[in-house]
């Protein structure tokens, strides 16, 4: 039995583009436990949003099954009136265009709980407080999303999510939209709400200092498929994987002056012709002959860690790879 919030196993989502398939998530496993923060990052386009949004019900047919509080996201109701579905929040990259810009921001915050069953004058009771609570004037309720900044917005957006006291939020890039001095702000505040309301979070960005900052674990993504995942603090101490150690090197250092970037050869290829075997063997520095027919299998590590590398299943895994 597991106590996950969210459990995802062998989730695969396709798209069709120009009659090629797509297939952006293929077959992955992650888990999510009730207060946690997973971090999830990956370059852009190796599936992340897709993954979000398979997670939280909003793209649907995915082969493969999502268990949100043990029951199936494919069967919990699209129309927003479902309260499994109110439970499971997500919060967007762009906050402006995840607000209707035609209603007023307390009405929009009032909706949730008013679906939950609250009168119309609590829920914007609510939706005031929870204002102040994310550091707007409660008097924001009576204006539109056009009179705030990026960052005011996105307060409003993470308001919203919350006024009906969700278990799990899927955060998809949230501040990388905002200009640098909100984005701190902002993601300390998610941070914050997270931790007093309970709520596990699954964190999506590709900013890696942010992630090491806030996440408890850490599942790192490549073209369709989780590569490595773990403690936040064993990722960064000894990544395993190559793709995580490539990702770790490029963090720029502690003392904010030495940068090196992810120089890796080639770049992400075409999710519509994935490589054979492992599908980061063409840009791998330590791949083996192998690696281009072998699919690698999850390795567990001692500390709970799951690399899938034919090097580690094999135990020749380098210490240190020179990018
Ligand atoms: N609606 C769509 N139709 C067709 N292909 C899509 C669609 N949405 C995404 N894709 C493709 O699926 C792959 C994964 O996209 P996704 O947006 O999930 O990546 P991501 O990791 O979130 O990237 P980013 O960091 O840029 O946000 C990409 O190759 C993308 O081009
Ligand atoms: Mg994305």
């Amino acid at each position: 039995m597991s106590n996950s919030i969210i459990e995802v196993s062998n989730l695969s989502v396709e798209y069709t583009r120009n009659g090629k398939k797509i297939r952006a998530v293929a077959g992955v496993d992650i888990q999510l436990a009730p207060g946690e923060i997973l971090g999830l990052v990956g370059e852009s386009g190796c599936g992340k949003s897709t993954l979000g949004k398979t997670i939280v019900g909003i793209l649907k047919g995915a082969e493969g099954e999502v268990l949100f509080n043990g029951k199936s996201v494919e069967k919990i109701g699209r129309g927003r009136r479902d309260p499994h579905f109110l439970n499971l929040q997500m919060i967007f990259q762009d906050p402006y265009g995840s607000l209707n810009p035609r209603r007023k921001i307390g009405e929009q915050i009032a909706d949730g709980p008013m679906i939950a069953g609250v009168s119309k004058s609590d829920a914007l009771k609510k939706a005031q407080s929870l204002l102040e609570r994310v550091g707007l004037p409660a008097n924001a309720v009576d204006r539109f999303p056009h009179q705030f900044s990026g960052g005011q917005r996105q307060r409003i957006a993470i308001a919203r999510a919350l006024a009906i006291s969700p278990t799990a939020i899927i955060a998809d890039e949230p501040i990388s939209a905002l200009d640098t001095s909100s984005q701190a702000a902002v993601a300390n505040l998610l941070v914050n709400l997270v931790e007093e309301f309970n709520m596990g979070m699954i964190f999506i960005s590709h900013d890696l200092s942010i992630v090491r900052r806030i996440s408890d674990r850490v599942a790192v993504m490549y073209l369709g498929k989780i590569v490595e995942t773990g403690k936040t603090e064993d990722i960064w101490n000894s990544p395993s994987h190559p793709y995580t150690k490539a990702l770790i090197a490029a963090i720029p250092h502690a003392d904010g002056q030495s940068f090196v970037p992810l120089d890796l050869p080639g770049d992400v290829p075409n999710p519509a012709f994935p490589p054979s075997g492992c599908r980061f063997h063409p840009r791998c520095p330590v791949a083996q002959s192998q690696c281009s027919s072998v699919e690698p299998l999850k390795v567990s590590l001692k500390d709970g860690r799951e690399v899938s590398c034919v090097l580690q299943e094999a135990g020749t895994m380098p210490k240190a790879i020179t990018f």
